[in-house]
């Protein structure tokens, strides 16, 4: 019996969500699992109801859990960094979330901006390390609000931490068993102290996975390389702020924040998923955003939690929804509503 924790969150999330649980209950009925959900309300709405971010009981709450399954946080009222901080990145670091896996798979039928390239070319997964790096909120301000102010922000790496997203990285690559390829992306003529510890650790791991091949590039050439030679990428590993940046055009090169699915993984703990896209406010409640990122990491924790049958189900029937019905994966313009769509995969679901 799985016990999850659902946070719908803000804006889009609710709706979302709730279609990401249909083809969740689609899926267990299917290959019979039981599992029982538990919805906790913070976002927005309850803190400027009630000025509470996110309780401190909830975080050891929430280690209780199996997995928890987030919508989105982010609301129009409330001035940007307080609920991103206080909820999400706060749940990352408190329950030590160091990977964020973001499979980046265009999928059948699904449009992308990238000439000549279709789903064989661009299908590969980015981890990137989730508990350190410009992240962690080091540095401070020194004579704020004068013409001399210093900001100083600074990029906390430790070996430890970098250490174990690489052993993560390796393994994953090792069990993902394509091209067996790992690339470490960095900035290694720059950056000469944070990439250097990286470098180092990087290939004193591999030696422990001599199948996996090592390959490293600098962040902006990655970029580069992600439009023009998608294909030459199977496992990338990188930095938090790295691995941010690039996993937003990582979402757009697979079609759009609609497909987007991503995992804030503990191996040794309570891991969480959620479409890295955000709450799109402008869209809320009115049934057309896509709920296929959220329905896709519905996919990752079901794989997460060992139950790879029933992740595949949805993979298929995500893959059948794109090529045979949806329209476009932009809000509004599938050519069905959020719930017709979420309808859809749980049906596929149901008759494979
Ligand atoms: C993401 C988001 C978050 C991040 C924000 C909302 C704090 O952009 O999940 O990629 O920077 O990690
Ligand atoms: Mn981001």
């Amino acid at each position: 019996m799985y016990k999850i924790a659902v946070i719908p969150g803000d804006g889009t999330g609710p709706e979302v969500v709730r279609e990401g649980l249909k083809v969740l209950e689609a899926a267990a009925q299917k290959v019979g699992i039981k599992y029982e959900t538990t919805t906790y309300d913070f976002g927005g709405d309850r803190y400027l109801a009630t000025g509470e971010i996110l309780p401190d009981s909830a975080v050891d709450e929430l280690r209780g859990y199996d997995a928890i399954y987030l919508g989105a946080i982010g609301h129009p009222d409330v001035k940007p960094g307080i609920l991103e901080k206080g909820i999400l990145l706060r749940m990352r670091f408190e329950l030590d979330q160091y990977i964020n896996l973001r499979p980046v798979k265009l999928y059948p039928g699904v449009w992308t901006p990238i000439k000549d390239k279709g789903p064989e070319e661009i299908d590969f997964v980015i981890v990137r390390e989730n508990t350190e790096g410009l992240y962690t909120g080091g540095g401070g301000f020194l004579k704020k609000g004068t013409p001399d102010e210093v900001a100083i922000q600074e990029s906390i790496n430790t070996r430890k931490g970098v250490e174990r997203c690489l052993r993560y990285a390796f393994e994953y690559t090792r069990k993902r068993n394509r091209a067996k390829k790992l690339t470490l992306v960095g900035k290694t003529n720059v950056l000469t102290y944070a990439f250097d510890l990286w470098e180092r650790a990087f290939h004193e791991v591999g030696q422990e996975y001599p199948d996996i091949e090592r390959d490293y590039a600098n962040v902006d050439a990655t970029c580069m390389w992600m439009v023009k030679n998608p294909e030459w990428f199977d496992v990338i590993v990188t930095d938090n702020m790295f691995g941010d940046i690039i996993t937003d055009l990582g979402a757009m090169i697979q079609g759009g924040m609609g497909i987007a699915a991503g995992g804030n993984i503990n191996p040794e703990g309570v891991s969480m998923f959620e479409p890295i896209g955000g709450s799109a406010p402008k869209y809320t409640g009115m049934n057309i955003i896509n709920p296929l990122a959220a329905i896709g990491s519905v996919q990752m924790m079901l794989e997460t939690l060992g139950e790879e049958q029933a992740a595949s189900y949805i993979d298929k029937a995500i893959a059948k929804v794109t090529s045979e019905k949806l329209k476009s994966l932009a809000a509004g313009k599938m050519g069905y509503s959020t719930s017709e769509v979420g309808d859809m995969v749980a049906q596929f679901v149901a008759e494979q």
